[in-house]
Parts: C-alpha cells; sequence; structure tokens
C-alpha cells in the first residue's frame, strides 16, 4: 500500500477515500508579490464567473483576500446571479460589530458587488448546532460550490479548522488555536479581545468544493506552503487535506514560496 493511502486509511477513518492528488499535481503558481497574487486569483474568479454566471462561489475573509476582491470591484465583477458562502465566522460577537466577518464581506463584496444571494454562519445563533445543519444544507441546496477561495493560517489551518482536525469534519464551532488569537488580534485593540470560538466550514466541507484556489502570500505562510507542497498530508497540517483534491490553484508570492524547492 502506498504511504499516501496508508495515511488515508489511518487518518480518514471511515470517511470515502478520495483518489489522493499528489503534490506534485497541485497547479502552483508562483507571482512577485501580493499585488500579482490577487491578479492571478481575480482573473481566475472573473474566468468562473465567465464560465458561469450563476456560480456558487466559497469566500474567505482576512488579510489574503483583500486584493482580490478589490481587483473584482475594479473588474466590475458581475454578481448578479451568483451565490457566496463564507468558510467562517466569529462566534458571539455581534453581526455589527466592525470586526465580524459579516461587517467585512459587507464592506469588501457584499455591499459594492451585489451577489445575488449571500449566506455566512451565523454567530449570533443560540442553536448552534442548528445553525451548523441549516448552512450545510443551504450550500447543498445552492447545488455546492464550484469554486472555494482559501487563505491559509501560519499553523497551516484553512478555514477555522485548526491543526488536529479530522479531513471529515463538517460544519461546526470550533476553539481557536492561541497563534491564530495572537494573529487576528491585529484587528482588535487587545488580544484578550478576540473571539476564542468560531463556527467554521469542516474540512468535508471544503474538500467538496469543485475547484478550491488557495492564496499564501508572505513570510509567515512559507512552512504553511511547504507542508502543502512536501510534508505528510496529515491532520496535524490541515491545508495538506488539499492534497486529496483533484483541482486545487495554489497562488502563492515569493515570500510564501521561500522554502520551495
Ligand atoms: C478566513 C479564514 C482563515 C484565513 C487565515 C489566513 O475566513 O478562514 O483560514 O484565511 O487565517 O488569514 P490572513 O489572510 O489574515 O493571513
Amino acid at each position: 500500500m502506498s504511504s499516501l493511502k496508508q495515511a488515508n486509511r489511518t487518518q480518514r477513518g471511515s470517511l470515502q477515500i478520495h483518489e489522493a492528488n499528489p503534490a506534485n499535481k497541485l497547479h502552483l503558481t508562483v507571482v512577485e508579490d501580493y499585488e500579482q497574487m490577487s491578479q492571478a486569483a481575480g482573473q481566475l474568479v472573473l474566468h468562473q464567473l465567465t464560465q458561469r454566471p450563476d456560480s456558487v462561489l466559497g469566500l474567505a475573509t482576512g488579510g489574503t483576500p483583500v486584493g482580490l476582491y478589490r481587483k473584482l470591484r475594479e473588474e466590475k465583477a458581475d454578481l448578479s446571479q451568483a451565490m457566496t458562502f463564507n468558510l467562517d465566522e466569529y462566534y458571539a460577537l455581534p453581526r455589527q460589530h466592525p470586526q465580524s466577518f459579516y461587517q467585512f464581506m459587507k464592506g469588501h463584496v457584499y455591499d459594492p458587488l451585489m451577489p445575488l444571494g449571500y449566506d455566512i454562519p451565523n454567530g449570533e445563533s443560540a442553536e448552534v448546532e442548528q445553525e451548523c445543519t441549516r448552512y450545510e444544507t443551504a450550500i447543498r441546496d445552492a447545488g455546492g460550490i464550484d469554486l472555494q477561495v482559501l487563505g491559509v493560517g501560519r499553523n497551516g489551518h484553512i478555514g477555522f479548522n485548526e491543526p488536529e482536525t479530522a479531513f471529515s469534519s463538517r460544519t461546526r464551532l470550533v476553539a481557536l488555536k492561541r497563534e491564530t488569537l495572537e494573529d487576528n488580534a491585529q484587528f482588535f485593540d487587545h488580544v484578550s479581545e478576540v473571539p476564542k470560538q468560531a463556527i467554521t466550514m469542516g474540512i468535508g466541507t471544503i474538500l467538496e468544493a469543485r475547484t478550491i484556489v488557495l492564496l499564501a502570500s508572505g513570510p509567515a505562510k512559507a512552512e504553511a506552503l511547504y507542508q502543502l507542497m512536501y510534508g505528510d498530508i496529515s491532520p496535524s497540517v490541515p491545508v495538506t487535506a488539499l492534497r486529496l483534491h483533484p483541482t486545487v490553484h495554489v497562488i502563492v508570492d515569493k515570500a510564501a514560496a521561500a522554502l520551495l524547492k
């Protein structure tokens, strides 16, 4: 048995085994800087919308996709027939809070680009399990995600699926790791104000997207990128789950690619 299949068997439990995608089959594009990364990602999303105006897009928040959303606004991307779903939302942070992911999306995408419909986990829900089930059902009812945009955490998280998350995980409430709280503290007055929990799509949910585009910029992401390309496929580095997916575009700048051969 190949080591990849072995890894699948031991780490993915009873989940259906996908045919593994060797690291060298990831579509890797290394560009000069953040600006070029955003440009390349913008072209990919615009192409998707041209091919299928009623696409279902999976979107991320954080510093990484800000340039991509700016490109989409500059190019007047037509989302009038498209639906968007977000990866995650802080738990128990009011939707009106300036740092909620809802507000981020409202400013960068919802208000300026006006997709036909959008959805994001409701972090204020009193019935969290029901909310997670609702979100999974909404994605399925929309026909599934055509193109999922991902950033990656310094510790290799995708969405808020922190290290040791099962690859079969679905949308649920999670606790954020210390390094994630520290990284996100830049958007709050103090690290103690960063919500300690979030609702996130699971890795299993993310892997069901038809196409995935992973973006990374800057030296802080270099180790995660190295693990994605050369590390073991393992829940200890969640981003390595992408090697189990058949169609992943990895667009990174030189700084993030610094450890790649
Ligand atoms: C955001 C998300 C996270 C971020 C990651 C990187 O919706 O799910 O996985 O993509 O934390 O964040 P930035 O882009 O701020 O470095």
